[in-house]
């Protein structure tokens, strides 16, 4: 029998009794978790004590190297240029990283994007993708290197290998109510983003109802937590800290985030999703020394487009099909006439994701066509019976209980309500 060098009660003790754990026990916690010599339920209680007690930066440092190192760190040395990559926290109608990956390789840097899938109200970006007739998310090392290489973009799924330590947390976090600590959350975002490799990393901290950070104090501490640690690192790190009390664009839902985002490719789509994608297209850019390219610009040009279309096919998808469509509709309408000044992003995700364009359950399927469409944005006039939302679902059963999730979720006044900014601050 191997001995272990610690005990994972002794080291729950240290961080219930407010305590820094030292390094050699970080290491080996994390290390023990993976290998499964410390259990769930030690685990959880660990996290639990975080949750109420925090962390300090170095030991949050320390634990971050520590999930970084129970995986591989990829290899981008092969890759002719300069690497940088986004990270959104999650929102509802967040489909920022399908137009932005494209346009930034199209200002000629490499976009190497690990993403996973949506669990809960938040979608997912290769959920989306998987709406393309064909394209497929699992692609091997040399796979994924050649396309970096050749199309300058690839969205795929994160491997086994990669921070294996946070794939077992995060489930465990998922039940146990510690998802919310912001040095889980930091160490577990960063662990993979740096274990991706990439030279320079902007992170798109979301604040609102439809967001993990409520508000912008949260959003503040985690978004400064997570630049730290990326810097600490070697990773260039930014934040934008951006709003998410409403969706963003017109659309959550699978396959309607992928046309929305085909539009925005073609010189089009919503003027949120157009602003947002282009400032994180900047600060990409800037990360890796090419902020004399105008993202704005490529976009009006096509080049982005273009790329797109190449990173579709390297993925065995069609970027010429039509995308499934739901096959029931059903409409909401205005209540009563006046200013919309309140349409709840947090309500709209529920509403889709019980549509079918989510999952409970990491094993659920997802439906393609599912999802809401935006037919007003807050700020608008409306009156009284006027269409405001289209709910999109491939079962008739399932409006019910959307529509119950969009109760209390709209508001209209007599008042109109000036714009709140989308980009509420940088955080470097
Ligand atoms: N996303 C992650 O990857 N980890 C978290 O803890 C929260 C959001």
């Amino acid at each position: 029998m191997t001995s272990e060098p610690f005990d994972a009660v002794s080291v729950i003790r240290t961080k219930r009794d407010r305590r820094r754990i030292p390094d050699p026990e970080i290491d080996w916690v994390i290390d023990a978790y993976t290998r499964g010599v410390v259990a769930d339920e030690q685990m959880s209680a660990l996290a639990m004590a975080i949750l109420l007690n925090g962390m300090e930066r170095d030991e949050l440092a320390r634990w971050t190297a520590a999930m970084i190192n129970s995986g591989q760190r990829l290899d981008l040395s092969a890759v002719a240029r300069p690497t940088t990559d986004k990270h959104s926290t999650g929102g509802v109608g967040d489909k920022i990283t399908l137009p932005l990956a494209p346009l930034v390789a199209a200002c000629g840097a490499a976009v190497p994007q690990l993403s996973g899938r949506g669990l809960g109200h938040t979608g997912g970006t290769l959920d989306k993708l998987e709406a393309i007739p064909g394209w497929r998310a699992q692609l091997s090392n040399d796979e994924f290197l050649a396309q970096l290489n050749s199309v300058g973009a690839v969205i795929c799924a994160a491997g086994d290998e990669l921070a294996p330590a946070d794939r077992k947390l995060y489930a465990l976090r998922d039940v146990t109510a510690t998802v919310e600590a912001i040095p889980l959350i930091a160490s577990s975002i960063m662990s993979k983003k740096i274990a991706e490799g990439a030279q320079s990393l902007v992170l798109d901290v979301k604040v609102g109802s439809g967001a993990f950070m409520k508000t912008i104090e949260d959003a503040t501490e985690l978004a400064q937590t997570m630049v730290e640690l990326g810097t600490a690192h070697g990773t260039k790190t930014v934040a934008l800290l951006t709003e998410m009390s409403t969706p963003l664009g017109l659309t959550a839902g699978n396959g309607l985030e992928v046309t929305e985002s085909i539009e925005v490719l073609a010189g089009g789509g919503p003027a949120d999703v157009v602003e947002l994608t282009v400032a994180l297209a900047r600060e990409m850019l800037a990360g890796v020394g090419l902020d004399s390219v105008d993202p704005a610009e490529v976009l009006a040009g096509g080049r982005a487009m273009d790329v797109w279309r190449g990173m579709i096919r390297a993925q065995g998808g069609d970027p010429e099909a039509a995308l499934p469509v739901a096959r029931h509709k059903h409409v909401v309408t205005a209540a009563a006439s006046g200013t919309l000044t309140r349409l709840d992003a947090y309500a709209v995700g529920v509403a889709a994701w019980r549509l079918g364009a989510g999952r409970a359950r990491k094993e659920d399927p997802v439906s393609a066509g599912a999802g809401v469409v935006l037919l007003v944005k807050p700020g608008a006039t409306v009156s009284a019976g006027q269409p405001l939302l289209e709910l999109h679902s491939d079962d008739e059963a399932r409006f019910g209980r959307a529509e119950e999730a969009l109760a209390g979720a709209i508001d209209i006044g007599a008042a109109a309500v000036g714009a709140a900014p989308l980009i509420i601050k940088r955080v470097e």
